[in-house]
C-alpha cells in the first residue's frame, strides 16, 4: 500500500509566545524550534509514520536551509529521492508563532516550492506506477498539481486535494480531485460562507459536490469534521487530547485519512483516522516533528 505526496517542503522557524503580537508590538517568546515543515512534507511524514510506503516529490534550494532540511528528514520513513535541489530558488521557509492557547499564525516564503514544473509531474508519473493515492495541497503551482492529478487518474490512483492555503479553484480542480478536504477558512473562500456547525458544513459540502468533487470532507477545527459522498454523510466528534501546538494538525488529518483510504477502509472509519491523527499532532511541538506513529494512532482509536 503506497502513497505519493507532491507539494511543499519548508524549514519552519517556530516561536512559542504567550499571545500573537499586535501590530508594532515587541513580545518576549518562551522558546524557539527549527523543524522541517511544509504542508506537503508534513502530510508525507504523517502517511509514512502511519505505515504507508510514502514517496515525497518536491524541491529545496541549494542553500543552508535546504541542506539543514535534508539532514533533518533523513530518518523519516519517507522516500525523499524525489526531492530536487534547485540552484535557482531558495528553500521554502515558514515563520510561525504559536500562542499559549496552541493557536498559530504562519507566514510562508515559498521559494523553490513555487518553482515546480514538468519535472515534478514526470517524477510523480514514475512514482504513481505503484501507488494507491496521490496527496496534493496548494503551496506549489496548481497547474503542476493538476497535471499530476491527471496522471494519477490515468494510473488508477485516488487523488486527494487539501485546498490549503485558501484560494479559489478552477472548475477542473473539482473534477480532477475526487476528495477535497478544506477547513472552515478554506471552505469560505471556495463556497462564500464559513461553516460553523455540521448543518452549514453539509450545505458547503453539497456545493463542492455539485462542482464535481466525489467526497467533501470539511475540517471544522476543534469541532472536528463533517463528510459527504454520494452514498453517505456524517460528522466525526473530536478526540479529547491536551493540545499544545495546532501547527500541521490539518496535515496530520490528511495523512491519516489518506492512509486509511489507501488501505481501503470504509469512509466513516477513514475520517476517524484523520480526526485521531489530527488530534495527536496537537499534542507535540512543531510540524513534521508532531506527526503521530501508527502505534499512537491505534491507541487513541481503541
Ligand atoms: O500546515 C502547516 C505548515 O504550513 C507548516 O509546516 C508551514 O511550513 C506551512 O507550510
Amino acid at each position: 500500500m503506497s502513497v505519493v505526496v507532491l507539494g511543499s517542503i519548508n524549514m519552519d522557524l517556530t516561536t512559542y509566545v504567550p499571545r500573537l503580537p499586535a501590530p508594532g508590538e515587541t513580545l518576549f517568546g518562551s522558546s524557539f524550534i527549527t523543524v522541517p515543515g511544509g504542508k506537503g512534507f508534513n502530510q508525507a511524514v504523517a502517511a509514512g509514520r502511519l505505515g504507508a510506503a510514502t514517496q515525497f516529490i518536491g524541491r529545496v534550494g541549494q542553500d543552508a536551509f535546504g541542506k539543514g532540511v535534508m539532514e533533518l528528514i533523513a530518518d523519516e520513513p519517507v522516500d525523499v529521492s524525489g526531492i530536487l535541489v534547485d540552484a535557482d530558488n531558495s528553500t521554502g521557509l515558514a515563520v510561525i508563532n504559536v500562542d499559549a492557547q496552541a493557536e498559530n499564525s504562519i507566514i510562508v516564503i515559498s521559494g523553490a516550492n513555487m518553482a515546480h514544473d514538468a519535472r515534478e509531474v514526470a517524477r510523480c508519473h514514475e512514482a504513481l506506477r505503484s501507488a494507491e493515492l496521490l496527496l496534493l495541497q496548494l503551496e506549489s503551482p496548481l497547474d503542476i498539481s493538476l497535471a499530476a492529478a491527471q496522471a494519477a487518474r490515468e494510473a488508477g490512483a485516488l487523488v486527494m486535494l487539501d485546498p490549503a492555503p485558501a484560494r479559489p479553484l478552477p472548475t477542473d480542480a473539482y473534477q480532477l480531485c475526487p476528495i477535497l478536504t478544506p477547513n472552515e477558512l478554506e471552505t469560505e473562500v471556495l463556497v462564500g460562507f464559513r461553516p460553523t456547525n455540521p448543518t452549514e458544513a453539509a450545505q458547503a459540502a453539497s456545493i463542492l459536490r455539485e462542482r464535481g468533487v466525489e467526497t467533501a470532507v470539511i475540517k471544522l477545527g476543534a469541532q472536528c469534521a463533517y463528510y459527504q459522498s454520494g452514498q453517505e454523510s456524517g460528522f466525526v466528534e473530536p478526540f479529547s487530547v491536551e493540545a499544545i501546538d495546532t501547527v500541521a494538525a490539518g496535515d496530520s488529518f490528511n495523512g491519516g485519512l489518506a492512509v486509511a483510504l489507501a488501505e481501503k477502509r470504509p469512509l466513516a472509519e477513514a475520517i476517524r483516522w484523520g480526526a485521531a491523527a489530527g488530534a495527536l499532532a496537537t499534542t507535540k511541538p512543531g510540524a513534521s516533528s508532531a506527526m503521530p506513529t501508527r502505534a499512537e494512532l491505534m491507541k487513541l482509536l481503541t
